[in-house]
């Protein structure tokens, strides 16, 4: 199949279906939040919807789970439309090369995180969020719905309690960036609100449906809302090639090939800019905190379908 030829994508997931089978998950369900340990590891779905609305799913696709991570490139899409350039100098846009809750480069950066995709960078978004947003928690689900034009979409507050109550290295890394003058509103509240923001649930449909904007120039091309400007999705497609998996970006580059983010609640969302966005969900983690079956299938599908953006 050449790069713009016609992708039969129900074929496809009838070759998904029998691929995820074969694939042994040696991945292990993110521990450090206890309540994401009640999540059975076995679960897995993928739904794919592209741009002129055609929708496939396999397995648990209509199942909610934990975003976690996924939904700091939401934070950063509104961050992104109410903060000006100086949004530039309290977070960078190179990719880190260390885990997403690291503190070592922080000290030598001087409390500036490389990037809004690791923890600290993402705890910056949120301190914007809380200095912009009159009512920040509420604000942020309400955009994050109008996105996809979905009122289902919810924080849990079981498992934003839950990492409320071992979040020790959120803490550090926030309190590490006040002393260097990079937070400005009070900790707890910027931790509250970031717990809230990592809990959001949604299922791979909501996921990928909630995404499209990004394969689509800012616009969800369902509802016709313009979410951001097209130099906006640009340049968020290129933080989450270069950021949105930490330390394995790389691999997920060259094995994948597509913009994408991942959470430790096991999901991944990738999106192929002008075609589609695609979100799969199983929970077990590799070592550096993403899904291990999850990779694994985006990787069969875009060489399958040579569809990668490279
Ligand atoms: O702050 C944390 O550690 C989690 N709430 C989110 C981390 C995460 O999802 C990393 N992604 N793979």
């Amino acid at each position: 199949m050449k790069p713009d030829e016609f992708i039969d994508y129900q074929a496809l997931f009838s070759e998904i279906a029998i691929a995820v089978q074969t694939i042994d998950d040696i991945g292990a369900v993110a521990s450090y939040i206890p309540e994401l340990l009640e999540v059975d590891p076995n679960k897995f779905g993928i739904h794919l919807t592209t741009i002129d609305n055609q929708n496939y799913s396999f397995g648990d696709s209509n199942e909610k789970f934990s975003i976690q991570s996924i939904s700091k490139v939401l934070a950063l899409t509104l961050a992104f439309e109410l903060e000006d350039e100086n949004l530039w100098n309290r977070v960078g846009v190179e990719p880190s090369g260390t885990a997403f809750n690291s503190l070592v480069q922080l000290e030598y950066e001087k409390g500036i995180p490389r990037n809004p995709f690791i923890n600290a960078g993402a705890l910056v978004i949120c301190d914007i969020l809380v200095s912009r947003l009159k009512n920040p928690k509420h604000d942020f689900v309400e955009f994050v719905r109008m996105i996809s034009a979905n009122p289902n979409i919810n924080y849990c507050s079981r498992i934003a309690e839950s990492e409320k109550l071992t979040g020790f290295k959120n803490a550090a890394l926030i309190n590490l960036m006040k002393s260097y003058g990079n937070i400005e509103n009070d900790i707890e509240t910027v931790l509250d609100f970031y717990f809230n923001l990592c809990s959001l649930e949604m299922t791979c449909m909501e996921l990928a449906h909630e995404f499209l904007f990004l394969a689509y120039g800012g616009v969800n091309p369902a509802t016709d809302h313009k979410v951001v400007t097209a130099v906006r999705t640009k340049r968020i497609n290129a933080i989450m090639q270069l950021c949105g998996f930490y330390d394995e970006a790389g691999e997920f580059s060259f094995k994948v090939g597509l913009p994408g983010k991942s959470g430790v609640g096991g999901g991944i969302i990738a999106i192929h800019p002008e075609k589609f966005s695609i979100a799969v969900w199983s929970p077990r983690l590799n070592k550096k905190g993403n899904s291990y079956k999850g990779m694994k299938v985006l990787e069969f599908i875009t060489t399958r379908t040579k569809s990668s953006i490279f």
